[in-house]
Order: C-alpha cells, then structure tokens, then sequence
C-alpha cells in the first residue's frame, strides 16, 4: 500500500471518529446518556420486545431480544419469513416503538427521544436500508443519494460529487440521472445502499440489500460493505437470507419465533 493511501486511510479514520464523537458530545449535551453504556457500543437493546395488536388480536414478534453491536463489528440476522427480522431493525434504528426494553444507540435510551431527536440521530449516525428500497419517486438517484448530505447541512454543489462517487462504488456511474422508475429493481437496491453510505454513518442498518441482486453484484456489495468497515469502522447489522453471504459476517445470529439464537441453532 502506498503512502498517500495510508494517510488517506488514516485521515477517513479521523474523521469518523471525530463524527462519532461529536454524535457523543450532543448525547451528553442533551441528557439522554444512561448510566451503563460502554463507548465502544453502538447500539445494543435490552429485553426488547414487540407485540403488534390488530384489533383484539396480539401478535408477539419478539420476545426478549438481546443484543451489544460494537464498533467497527458486523453481524448477520437470518430468520424464516415472518421470523421479526424487519421489525428488529426498524426497532435497533428508532423508527418504531417497542412494546417493551430499551434500545440504546450511542448510548442514547431512544425511548426517551422525541421525534427531532430520533431524526438526528439518524442522520447523523445511522444507514438505513429498507427492504422496499424507499426511494423518493421524483428525485433522480443522484439527488436521492445526495439527500442525507443535504438534510445534514451541505451545499447541493458539495453533495452531488459525493453521491456521485456513492453511486459509481455501487456500479451506477451511468445511471445517475434516472429516476427511481427508470431503474431495475436491483438498481434500485444500490442506490438505496449507496444512499445509506453516502454520510459514513457509524453503523449501517440493511433489510435485506441483496434480495434483488445477482451473485456477483451481492459480492461486490459485500465487499464495499467490508471496505467501509475496514476503512472507517462502520458497524454493519444486516438481514439476509443468503446463508453463504452471512458466512461473511462476524457473527451470524438466527431470530426463531421472536428470539434471537447464535445462528448455529
Ligand atoms: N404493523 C403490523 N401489524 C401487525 N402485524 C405486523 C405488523 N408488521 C409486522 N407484523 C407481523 O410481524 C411478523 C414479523 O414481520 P417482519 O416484517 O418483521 O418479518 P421478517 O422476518 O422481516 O419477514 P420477511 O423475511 O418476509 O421480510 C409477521 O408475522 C407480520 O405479519
Ligand atoms: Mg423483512
């Protein structure tokens, strides 16, 4: 490796922590830090349960669920259809309410966060990558994955270069003008990828990102997922039902009727 690499290495690592610590500072700042937090947590929930109820019908999806996702770790969730997959991650990400247990990221009981709150957090910490990619249908994929950025406070001149650059390590150099309509469905899988990229969060939520995807695209999507990790330390949690891709993974964990299990059960 060369040694502009390295200090371009070097740098990108110094960046991400300092946005890690200022996401730290504005947790203190804001009195939402709870006692027991490690920092090398980045998010972790506690006898995490979620029972939905339709009518006078209760629906228990998770029972207890228990999990510490560290800095710079990456785990998989596999589970059959209906397993609470998406409902863990919706939960881990703050865009729904437990029934009961906390969920913690970067330290912050996101329970006792209002809905501004849960929205910076978000954005300044998190990817999400929604099983229904979510893109917005009257922005191009360039404009969707600039998006974050500009949510964040960056000027559109400043933001386009780096979704562009998002979008062309997801193999979409020639597709940045379309809109969501325009693009194949794997397509637009990437873009939502690159979209949860794009800001470099500390940890990086998918449902699913290769569902639509080839062999050889899921590889290389995987192996940008791993680049980010290994560069910046980003965490990844990510639901898949690709067994071989999960196998990349540090920890593989299988959710069976709401619990979570070490993914050998
Ligand atoms: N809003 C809701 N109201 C009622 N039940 C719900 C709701 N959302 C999810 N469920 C139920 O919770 C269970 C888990 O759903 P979830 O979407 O988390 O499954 P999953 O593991 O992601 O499945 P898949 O692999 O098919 O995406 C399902 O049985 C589903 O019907
Ligand atoms: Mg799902």
């Amino acid at each position: 490796m060369n040694k502009n690499r390295i200090e371009d290495r070097g740098s990108w690592i110094e960046d991400s922590n300092n946005r890690i610590q200022d996401a730290e500072k504005r947790t203190e700042d804001n009195g939402l830090k709870t006692g027991n937090w490690k920092p090398e947590t980045v998010i972790s929930c506690r006898d995490l349960s979620k029972t939905f109820t339709l009518g006078k019908l209760q629906v228990p999806v998770l029972k207890s669920v228990n999990l510490e996702v560290a800095r710079g770790e990456r785990i998989a969730i596999v589970g059959s259809s209906g397993s609470g997959k998406s409902t863990l991650l919706h939960l881990l990400g703050g865009l729904d309410n437990a029934s009961s247990g906390s969920v913690q990221i970067l330290g912050q009981d996101v329970q006792k966060m209002n809905e501004t709150q849960r929205g910076d957090i978000r954005n300044q910490s998190l990817g999400f990558v929604y099983q229904f990619h979510h893109l917005l249908p009257e922005f191009t994929a360039l404009e969707n994955v600039a998006m974050p950025l500009l949510i964040r406070g960056m000027k559109r001149a400043d933001a386009e270069p780096v979704a562009a650059a998002m979008l062309a390590k997801v193999g979409l150099a020639h597709r940045v003008q379309h809109l969501p309509s325009e693009l194949s469905g794997g397509e637009r899988q990437r873009t939502a990828v690159a979209r949860a990229l794009v800001t470099e969060p500390a940890c990086v939520l998918a449902d699913e990102p290769t569902g639509n995807l080839d062999r050889n695209s899921a590889e290389a999507l995987f192996d940008l997922m791993q680049q980010l990790n290994e560069q910046l330390g980003t965490s990844f949690i990510v639901v898949t039902h690709d067994l071989e891709l999960a196998g990349r993974m540090q920890k593989s964990l299988k959710l069976i009727d709401g619990v979570l299990h070490n993914a050998a059960c």
